[in-house]
């Protein structure tokens, strides 16, 4: 497709003071040597915005991201941390029910459609997960099981969805090292191409990221597919050369 691609790095719950310093650095580092011809963005722990956000400064085009939000907008919700709070820390993009999310904290496609709806209403950007568990892959489920999960999102926020991000995870694929084969996930993103388009006019500018053990390796074959708009990238965002090279990968 003709859109700039998006590649966005998930740190989850790693990096420190020091090991986010020495990568975003090396990021920059490798950004001068070769302008990125895609939007990059890379998505700290909660606690480490402030600092990544001033390391970004700093440097290049290298956009700031959170990995989760509140449904709720203030008051007594211990833990959380809200659309608005991530504004103030210049955040533009929020990953929005990742998988990890919904097994392991109970996030159901109601309160992703909610998150979403946060997200917008503060001018955050959401990069919404969809994916199939293995089982759903087996039992011939797949297109059922990601098109129930963002018909959640389309149903709540209507023709505002032209302005988020989709991500395809398939369970099996995320921090496995077992991709998804590019027929395989353009295969997928096509059906949410086709859901969204139903749903929005303005459905082809959406990005749909791919993401599950995108590596340096793999990268060039998964994004030069028709509908897969960039990536979401968990282990190898970690590492710099890796990170830079799915990054040259997405020019
Ligand atoms: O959000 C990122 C995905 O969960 C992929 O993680 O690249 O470590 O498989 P991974």
């Amino acid at each position: 497709s003709n859109k700039r691609k998006l590649i966005a790095g998930n740190w989850k719950m790693n990096g420190s003071l020091a090991f986010n310093e020495a990568l975003v650095t090396g990021i920059h580092e490798g950004l001068a040597r070769a302008i990125p011809q895609c939007d990059v963005a890379v998505c700290p722990p909660a606690p480490y915005l402030q600092q990544v956000r001033s390391l970004l400064e700093q440097g290049g085009a290298v956009e700031l991201g959170a990995q989760d939000l509140s449904m709720h907008d203030s008051g007594a919700y211990t833990g959380e941390v809200s659309a608005a709070m991530l504004r103030d820390f210049a955040v533009r993009y929020v990953i929005v029910g990742h998988s990890e999310r919904r097994s392991y904290h109970g996030e159901t496609d109601t309160h992703v459609a909610i998150k979403v709806q946060k997200a917008l209403a503060a001018g955050l950007t959401p990069i919404v997960c969809v994916g199939e568990t293995l089982a759903q892959r087996e039992a011939g489920l797949t297109e059922v099981a990601v098109k129930q999960q963002l018909a959640a999102v389309i149903h709540l926020n209507g023709h505002c969805i032209s302005e988020i991000v989709v991500a395809y995870e398939p369970v099996w694929a995320i921090g496995t090292g077992r991709t998804a084969s590019p027929e395989q996930a353009q295969e997928v993103h096509a059906v949410l191409r086709a859901q969204l388009r139903a749903a929005s006019e303005r459905a082809d500018r959406i990005r749909i990221l791919y993401g599950g053990s995108m590596n340096a390796a793999n990268a060039a074959a998964l994004l030069a597919q028709p509908d897969i708009d960039g990536g979401l990238i968990g282990g190898a965002s970690l590492k710099v050369p890796d990170f830079l090279s799915i990054i040259a990968a997405a020019g």
